[in-house]
């Protein structure tokens, strides 16, 4: 294969830092994969809205079919968020044969099993690392580092903007609005900011990780959310004197068979490694039966950040193309299972 042909779905905070990663790492890309990696067209709401990205040739379209449709089009990257119409149009090119790399938690928290099953039956690769804590690669870890483990409890501060407002609340004592803006602008909140800051994007990115980390699913109407919205400078001053620091804290933990979920504002002695986790990182704690206590942390959103975890999807399709190995996904246990009972 001498060059490899990428429609991507959204030019915003992660859509632009992926297309300066493909542009900026092309020469290592080329050396690694032994081909040219192009983005050929880009999805895009406004053409007319100012762009201070160089697009090295890729054309803008507001017509998602001449994306999904086009048979020189590889590599569907979703980056646009939302979910109805746009678990469409990745149904769609899954069916047109594309392999799907996506960020988008909202998205596969409804309707992961079924578009993972769906490319499994069209042959596509599917992966979606970035859709969790953005730049982490704990998807990865969980299918394949800590495969052989039994997990018993996942904690972690699953939300960047959140963590960033009671970082910022707490240590400069900023006002919530204020420092709701700052995380807005620097593109860390979602497009609606109201499911960061009352706890759902961080349920959405926990019943993902709950399934791939429990083997079980996750219903999000038994995850009990809680958000920060209510949280004042006093309360957080009040913890520091006490000796804890406030986070929205996301927890999925085994016991007795039942996996208990909860994304709650929670009082983190200080000495904790989660109370040292600042600003827009995320960090997941996971205790496992054999391996014990780690954690993971780094950039939980942001451009680069998010777009290194999408661009390193990309690699991971891109390799299985060359092998001619391709529909592979980071599935979930039991859904590989199923998939493997249905292939009999
Ligand atoms: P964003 O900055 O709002 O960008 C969205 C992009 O998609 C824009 O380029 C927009 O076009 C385009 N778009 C949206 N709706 C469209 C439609 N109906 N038709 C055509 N184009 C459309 O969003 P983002 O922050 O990059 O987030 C993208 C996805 O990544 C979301 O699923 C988000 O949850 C996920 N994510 C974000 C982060 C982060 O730190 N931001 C981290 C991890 C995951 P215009 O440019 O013309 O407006
Ligand atoms: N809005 C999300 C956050 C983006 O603040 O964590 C990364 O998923």
């Amino acid at each position: 294969m001498e060059n490899v042909s990428i429609g991507l779905l959204g030019l915003g905070t992660v859509g632009s830092g992926v297309v300066h990663i493909i542009h900026e790492h092309q020469d290592k890309l080329q050396h690694q994969l032994g081909c040219h990696v192009e983005i050929k067209k880009i999805l895009v709401k406004d053409m007319g809205k100012p762009r201070d990205i160089y697009l090295n040739g890729a054309v803008l379209t507001q017509d998602v079919n001449e994306i999904i449709d086009d048979p020189e089009i590889d590599v569907v990257i979703e980056v646009m968020g939302s979910v109805e119409d746009t678990k469409e149009y990745v149904k769609r090119a899954l069916k047109n044969k594309k392999h799907i790399v996506t960020a988008n938690k909202d998205m596969m928290a409804l309707y992961g099993n079924d578009l993972l099953e769906l490319a499994h039956e069209n042959g596509s690769d599917f992966y979606y690392e970035a859709s969790v804590a953005g730049g982490i690669p704990i998807i990865r870890s969980l299918v394949d580092g800590l495969a052989s483990d039994k997990l018993t409890k996942l904690m972690g501060i699953l939300n960047g903007t959140t963590n960033f407002i009671l970082t910022k609340m707490s240590q400069e004592g900023r006002e919530y609005e204020d420092v709701l803006q700052e995380a807005q602008a620097l593109g860390f909140a979602e497009a609606d900011p109201t499911s960061d800051v009352e706890g759902l994007d961080a349920a959405r990115k926990l019943n993902i990780l709950g399934a791939l980390g429990f083997s079980m699913k996750i219903d999000l109407d038994d995850v009990s959310v809680r958000g920060i919205s209510n949280v004042t400078k006093n309360d957080l001053e009040f913890c520091h004197q006490l000796g804890y620091t406030m986070k929205l804290i996301a927890l999925a933990e085994r016991t007795d068979g039942k996996v208990e979920v909860s994304v709650e504002p929670t009082l983190i002695p200080n000495e904790h490694p989660l109370a040292t986790v600042n600003n827009e990182f995320n960090a997941i704690y996971v205790n496992g039966e054999a391996i014990g206590e780690l954690m993971f942390s780094g950039p939980g959103a942001g451009s680069l950040p998010t777009a290194t975890a999408v661009v390193s999807d990309l690699i991971t399709v891109i390799k299985n193309m060359n092998l001619g190995v391709t529909g592979n996904s980071m599935t979930p246990p039991q859904f590989e299972k199923q998939l493997k009972s249905d292939d009999e």
